[in-house]
């Protein structure tokens, strides 16, 4: 079949919409017609080669739409399913999804390639070449052809455009909070960051029971957005933020520091950690460029302090679990995703969505197709 796509041909460039050949689903595969996709930060890191993806590829990778047709062997969907796609697929199977750590699926490393993961070939193609997918989905696109495994069956009643953010930025920034920081009841949260990621960061540290929560943000409506989401208390930089986290801990500081910067930057980590208590823990969830190796940090007070620095991933939760727990939790009314969609946009206007991420302007666009 025909359908329209946004795809990256060549680092630096725009995104191109365009139309597509998509063939239909193998072995294992679901064909989805595509209702919403969030426009995250990390397909801008395919545009400025910070994530080395190969190319051409089409973007996205936090989307939800409706099933199509499945391919053979998929015996658990079926055509007007509601599905959030999550962008680590979880097989169910390898040590990492056995072990309830399935943001860690060994099915992640084919990501780099954004081939379909049962037979490393492309169901998606346009000028006569083979199209990769962003995280193995591709959600700027009207419709896509991906593994079940990257697929969550989701309640139909959920409004696609407000789940599709829990394919990547919600859970993301919840999970940093909950999981990867271990946020606990009384705790001093630091969010460094406040796009769709960091939001999510300070709603998960509010559910979690922080006493106070931090947020970071050079932009002064990012900053206004925070305290909607639960922010306590707010400033324009890390060196700001300093004074602030010494007054309110008494000295203590801040016993979790969750970074949700757009682009990850080695050099911001020693004034992180210096906003960290003792024992406290730095997560670092933002993206850094692939090259960069070189970070400032103090190892001395790392050590005298037990300060702990811990990466983190999807949340370092279970997306298949998690997925349909955040929209529990949207739909009784405690995880807000209404007031993370600043604008919405069709899918010819995907480079506008970027430019206003670029400019401060969302705290998540989102593109909607019909
Ligand atoms: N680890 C994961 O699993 C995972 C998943 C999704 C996204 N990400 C990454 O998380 C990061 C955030 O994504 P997003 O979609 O929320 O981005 P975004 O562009 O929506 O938001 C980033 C925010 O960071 C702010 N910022 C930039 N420099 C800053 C600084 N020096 N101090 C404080 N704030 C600063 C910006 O003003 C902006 O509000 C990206 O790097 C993205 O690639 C990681
Ligand atoms: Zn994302
Ligand atoms: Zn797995």
């Amino acid at each position: 079949m025909k359908t329209k796509a946004a795809v990256l041909w060549e680092v630096g460039t725009e995104w191109s919409v365009e139309e597509i050949e998509l063939d239909p689903p193998k072995d294992g595969e679901v064909l989805v017609r595509m209702a919403a996709s969030g426009m995250c930060h990390s397909d801008e890191h395919l545009v400025t080669g910070d994530l080395p993806f190969e190319l051409p590829i089409i973007g996205g990778h936090e989307g939800a739409g409706i099933v199509e047709e499945v391919g053979p062997n998929v015996s658990w969907l079926k055509p007007g399913d509601h599905v959030v796609f999550g962008f680590i697929p979880a097989c169910g199977k390898c040590p990492s999804c056995a072990t309830g750590h399935s943001n860690l699926c060994d099915l992640g490393a084919y990501l780099g390639l954004g081939r379909q993961i049962a037979d490393q070939t492309s169901r998606h193609h346009a000028r006569g070449k083979d199209l990769g997918l962003m995280c193995l989905l591709g959600t700027f696109a009207h419709h896509t052809v991906v593994n079940e495994a990257s697929v969550i069956k989701i309640d139909d009643d959920l409004p696609l455009d407000k789940a599709c953010l829990v394919g990547c930025g919600v859970t993301t920034g919840w999970g940093s909070a909950v999981y990867a920081a271990e946020t606990q009841p009384g705790d001093t949260v630091v969010v460094v960051g406040i796009g769709g990621i960091g939001c999510n960061a300070v709603q998960g540290a509010r559910l979690a029971g922080a006493k106070r929560i931090i947020a970071i943000d050079p932009v002064e409506f990012k900053r206004e957005k925070a305290m909607e989401f639960g922010a306590t208390h707010t400033a324009a930089s890390v060196e700001d933020a300093f004074p602030l986290v010494q007054e309110l801990t008494w000295g203590q500081m801040a016993n979790k520091v969750i970074l949700t910067m757009g682009v990850g930057d080695g050099q911001i980590l020693a004034g992180a950690m210096a906003l960290t208590a003792k024992r406290g823990r730095a997560v670092v969830t933002n993206i850094h460029p692939a090259l960069e190796i070189d970070v400032k940090l103090s190892l001395l007070d790392l050590t005298l302090m037990e300060k702990q620095v811990v990466g983190s991933l999807f949340g370092s939760g279970n997306p298949r679990a998690d997925i349909p727990k955040l929209l529990g939790l949207y739909r009784e009314g405690q995880l807000d995703l209404d007031g993370l969609v600043t604008k919405t946009y069709p899918l010819e206007d995907v480079n506008e969505g970027y430019q206003d991420m670029r400019d401060g302007k969302n705290i998540r666009g989102v593109l909607l197709y019909d």
